[in-house]
């Protein structure tokens, strides 16, 4: 019967629904490797002793195994979700980043601000620094002014390269969750834009536009999201307008009560028709949850401040923050949602396809040898006892073990996608009793 997955976990955010999947496909593939190796040592000495049971294609078609289920055994410790930042020049991506990670870590300001792409992960270590591509080298990074310092002055830095930077994981619940956010140059500052997509965007899970709700969505900014899902078949698009805090100071707003909600309106209808009509990404429904209008700068200093010890809403907050604030908190949430989902699908799911391919292919190459050491078995028969029971334990030892990786790799695919069912159907449960 099928076995269903354990829950007891408590899950605190839907990301964890990833690391729970992640810890359990690496199980799964150690067993693996731990069965492709004790195959493959047995099949080796097999081959010396008995050279007319096992063929050197056999043999060496195992040892490739091997060698593929150690890799992705490799790609699989790194697997990670990423989510990459997208916008014009100081709509506020960097500022978004920030705000997500809770702390002013990368640096931003008005003008060009921030020129090559940055990706921010956590750091296993506990420290924070910095390596930029081609490089093996950890600069130490100590704060955000001597990192812009390292990113601006330093290095002569192309916009196209990637500089890593690894924050302490303690700092932030993303980071801890394996989540990396990526924030780039504008995209109306480059004309690269392919390559950009070729270098950063394709093993992305996530993209979030960040627009300017004081002006509207910009050519460049859609022309580079028709090139990204040109390349990636559906991409997952969130959009943000942000600065949408400058909207509760226009003075002329304030004697028009509806003015606002009038922008806003214009807003949602102009991303949605982006998302569904125009790129083709998902359907109006869900583009309601897909559109938000937040203010990363005051989240930013809300988040600072509580790191501080200080109430949130201290210091001057223009009308409107609590909603605003809570508006930023149910994209966090949504984000968090789509995310550990599409990089489970995404990540796991490939790997777990491969893992059956691959226990296929061995229980073929195990079974031809099964067969045909039963043959000789019966050939040879009672002229070599000690010979017949070598070839019975091992027979017998082999088929336990396919059969035990036969059932356990064919379950993984469904338990994976029960967790995230399950972790999804008690989200909606929860935001039922709150509504
Ligand atoms: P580049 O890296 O230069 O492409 O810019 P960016 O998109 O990363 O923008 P950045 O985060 O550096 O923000 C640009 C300026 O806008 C900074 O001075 C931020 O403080 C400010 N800013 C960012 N978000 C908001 C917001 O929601 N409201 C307001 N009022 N200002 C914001
Ligand atoms: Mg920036």
């Amino acid at each position: 019967s099928r076995r269903k997955p354990a829950l007891d976990e408590k899950l605190s955010s839907p990301l964890q629904v990833f690391g729970q999947a992640k810890k359990q496909i690496n199980g799964i593939f150690v067993n693996i490797q731990d069965y492709v190796a004790n195959a493959s040592e047995r099949m080796t000495d097999m081959n010396i002793e008995c050279p007319d049971v096992i063929n050197e294609k056999e043999l060496k078609s195992i040892l490739d195994y091997r060698s593929k289920v150690k890799g992705i055994c490799e790609v699989l410790t790194r697997d990670h979700m990423k989510v990459a930042f997208f916008g014009r020049t100081s709509n506020g991506k960097s500022t978004v980043v920030n705000a997500m990670l809770g702390d002013k870590v990368l640096p931003s300001g008005i003008g060009h601000t921030t020129n090559c792409f940055l990706q921010v992960e956590g750091s296993q270590t506990g420290e924070a620094y910095l390596v930029t591509e081609g490089s093996k080298e950890k600069q130490n990074v100590e704060s955000v002014s001597h990192l812009a310092h390292a990113l601006n002055y330093e290095k002569q830095l192309n916009e196209k390269e990637l500089v890593h930077v690894y924050w302490p994981k303690d700092k932030c619940g993303l980071l801890r969750d394996d989540v990396a956010l990526v924030d780039s140059p504008g995209v109306d500052v480059t004309p690269h834009l392919d390559d950009w997509i070729d270098a950063h965007c394709i093993d992305a899970d996530v993209f979030v536009l960040v627009a300017n709700a004081e002006s509207t969505l910009m050519i460049t900014e859609k022309n580079f999201f028709h090139k990204v899902s040109s390349k990636l078949s559906k991409p997952n698009i969130f959009i943000l307008n942000n600065r949408w805090d400058a909207s509760a100071n226009e003075p002329e707003f304030l004697d028009q009560f509806n003015s606002q909600e009038q922008v806003r309106k214009q807003h949602m209808e102009r991303a949605t028709d982006f998302l569904v009509k125009e790129l083709k990404v998902c359907t109006a429904e869900e583009a309601a949850s897909r559109v938000f209008f937040i203010s990363a700068k005051e989240v930013l200093q809300a988040r600072v401040q509580e790191r501080k010890g200080l109430a949130p809403n201290s210091g001057a907050l223009a009308e409107g923050f609590i909603t605003r604030y809570k508006e930023f908190e149910e994209f966090e949430h949504k984000f968090e949602e789509c995310i550990s989902k599409s990089a489970i699908k995404t990540k796991f799911l490939n790997h777990s396809q491969q893992g059956k391919h691959l226990i296929d292919e061995i229980c073929k190459i195990m079974e031809t040898i099964f067969k045909r050491s039963l043959e000789q078995t019966k050939i040879k028969g009672a002229q070599k006892k000690e010979y017949q029971e070598k070839l019975n334990f091992t027979n017998q030892q082999l088929e336990n073990l396919t059969n035990m990786l036969k059932i356990k790799i064919r379950n993984v695919t469904d338990d994976v996608e029960d967790k995230v069912s399950k972790a999804l159907n008690d989200e909606i449960r929860r935001l039922y009793v709150l509504v």
